[in-house]
């Protein structure tokens, strides 16, 4: 197997993080492997908002889990109501990954940049997580309050986070894949 398949299939999402930051190198290779995703007619329709202050990484976990208490969903109420849970597991850094609302497929063009940063991170030997818990405080009335302060730009909609850090755990075993969701008609 060569490294970029040995990477794409060791990749495991982390949810335990060293507080020590990651490099600034890191962070910008990371960046650019999201940058050269592809995207629906070069549209390149993603912004991100790096975040790196720990306090308002604390207040957004504190804000996020607060919105997850109005989600009728029984999994997110019990994480929203679990003092210990973390959104971002103790991570130094998150990249807000925004979309813009004009794109024909922001969407996607921001899952394929996601993706990238996720793999580029793996090839470092960075953890990282993608982050949909974050979604539920840009969804609700106070989201745009946020998206203000995060000086997220106007035309573009905050979907997800991508959450970095150096690896407190080391996950090894991946959740078993589903069977049965390639067809082949040779
Ligand atoms: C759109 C999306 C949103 C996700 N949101 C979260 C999240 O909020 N918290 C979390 O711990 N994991 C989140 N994940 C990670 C998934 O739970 C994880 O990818 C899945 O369980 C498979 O595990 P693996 O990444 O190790 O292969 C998210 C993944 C995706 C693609």
């Amino acid at each position: 197997m060569n490294e970029t398949l040995k990477v794409i299939k060791e990749r495991r999402t982390t949810r335990k993080f060293k507080a020590e930051q990651i490099k600034e190198e890191e962070l910008q290779a990371i960046i650019e492997a999201g940058l050269y995703a592809p995207s629906a007619n070069n549209q390149q329709s993603w912004n991100f908002t790096v975040i790196q202050n720990a306090e308002l990484l604390e207040e957004l976990n504190i804000e996020a889990k607060a919105a997850a208490k109005n989600i009728p969903n029984e999994f997110m109420q019990k994480m929203a109501n679990n003092d210990k849970f973390n959104a971002f597991y103790g991570a130094p850094t998150i990249i807000i990954v925004s979309g813009n609302e004009e794109g024909m497929m922001s969407h996607v063009d921001c899952a394929a940049a996601s993706e990238n940063m996720l793999i580029a991170a793996e090839s470092l030997d960075i953890g990282a997580c993608w982050n949909g818990f974050i979604g539920i405080l840009f969804s609700s009335e106070k989201g745009k309050e946020y998206k203000k302060k995060l000086n997220i730009p106007e035309d573009f909609v905050p979907y997800y986070a991508i959450v970095l850090g150096y690896k407190g755990v080391r996950v090894t075993s991946a959740p078993e894949r589903k069977a049965n969701s390639v067809q082949y008609i040779r």
